[in-house]
């Protein structure tokens, strides 16, 4: 019911939040346009349908309250007009306060984007005078902003409570939960979740919940060595979170059963993340990590293992890096998984890739998943089993 396709749409000013909030070069420039792409659909639909106006709203990176220039969102209503090709107009608006003669100006089937909601303050605090005044330049509202579900704002919570009835969810938004929520909560099994990134504290909840979801949880990543330090292994210079070792050590005596861990790792003596280098690589089982040495990565025997158990899966979830993959020489473990996760794809498994770095892994890495989705932080505390105020709101309106 939720579903925009199902509401009736025709005539209406819709006020849509998307999250096109885009990673910029250093001189300001769009350097992913992934998330502009990602709303196509959802944008497209609306214009197809009879006598509807589109005001598209967003934030762009931390402002801060202020205005920022560098923060503009001008950009993206020039790639967006762009990869419409000519299918609309796409005005821009230079302050969301401001917007009414825009919104009077705008002709049928044509776009409004809206200034960076972060530009005030009053956004972030979920302040409902200014929820109050971007809902009266639509007449219905639609969410399709997942990355941004996450936050309880102004433009995704406090706005709901003047579309009552008139609330909907977008393509997107739509996609992402049918991935994620069919994942987590429906899966065909065997269930296989997969973590990895740096450290256990991020991912305190995700391991929490995702262990009693899971046939198998799968953990590489820097964090894996926190968890073998709590099964006794000497793991050299790794990165350790002393503190998290009872979670750990609980969490194995707990779930040990369906937990894999690393069995052999690439190790190096020295890594500079910035400048993406690091000594020359070595091989060591994980019994014989040498003191000196630092596992950044994970080795062939962990490959074979981690990949038969993907390869067994029906569904499967994965959020965080093998390893240092932005650095070349340190990122095989990362796409031999990636490439796992595209052959039990092509087996019919429902593979789901969390945002963030694991998202750039497998776009890196060129292989075929069933999702990937959009939302970093979002994602993740969707795999954290919590409820996400954007599209909570949506369903209470
Ligand atoms: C994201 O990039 O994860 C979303 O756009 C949310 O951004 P935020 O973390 O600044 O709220």
């Amino acid at each position: 019911k939720l579903f925009y396709k199902n509401c009736d749409l025709k005539n209406q000013t819709i006020l849509c939040r998307v999250d096109f909030n885009v990673p910029l070069t250093p001189d300001g420039k769009i350097d992913n346009n992934n998330r502009i792409k990602a709303c196509l659909p959802t944008i497209e639909y609306i214009l197809s349908v009879e006598g509807t106006k589109l005001i598209l709203m967003s934030h762009l990176g931390r402002p801060d309250g202020q205005v920022k220039p560098e923060l503009t969102l001008a950009p993206v209503a020039v790639e967006l007009e762009k990869l419409l090709g000519g299918k609309a107009k796409v005005h821009f608006n230079k302050d969301c306060q401001k917007a009414e003669e825009d919104v009077q100006k705008l002709g049928v089937h044509e776009i409004l984007l809206l200034e960076n909601l972060r530009y005030y303050p009053q956004e972030e605090k979920n302040d409902a005078a200014f929820a109050q005044k971007l809902a009266s330049y639509g007449t219905f509202y639609i969410n399709d902003a997942f990355g941004t579900a996450h936050r309880a704002h102004a433009s995704t919570e406090g706005i709901t409570k003047y579309f009552p009835g008139k609330c909907a969810c977008g393509e997107l938004m739509g996609l992402e939960v049918k991935y994620l929520d069919g994942a987590c909560t429906q899966p065909t099994r065997p269930l296989v979740g997969i973590l990895g990134g740096a450290k256990v504290s991020d991912k305190l909840n995700v391991v929490t919940n995702l262990v009693q979801k899971c046939d198998k949880l799968i953990i590489g990543g820097g964090m894996a060595y926190t968890f073998l330090k709590a099964q006794g292994k000497e793991i050299g210079k790794s990165l350790l979170q002393a503190d998290r070792i009872s979670f750990c050590e609980d969490i194995l005596k707990k779930y040990g059963d369906k937990i894999l861990l690393p069995i052999d790792a690439v190790c190096v003596e020295t890594l500079d993340f910035k400048n993406r280098q690091c000594s020359e690589p070595s091989y060591h089982e994980m019994d014989a990590i040498p003191a000196t040495l630092e596992c950044v990565d994970i080795g062939p025997k962990t490959v074979e293992l981690f990949s038969k158990t993907i390869r067994e899966a029906k569904t499967v979830i994965w959020n965080g890096p093998m390893g240092v993959f932005e650095i070349e020489a340190l990122s095989k473990g990362t796409f031999a998984i990636a490439h796992a996760l595209a052959e039990a794809t092509a087996a019919g498994a429902i593979t789901v890739v969390g945002g963030g770095d694991s998202a750039s892994a497998i776009k890196k890495s060129g292989e075929k998943v069933s999702h990937v989705s959009t939302g970093g932080g979002a994602s993740l505390e969707y795999l954290e089993g919590k409820v996400l105020p954007g599209l909570e709101a949506l369903t209470d309106c």
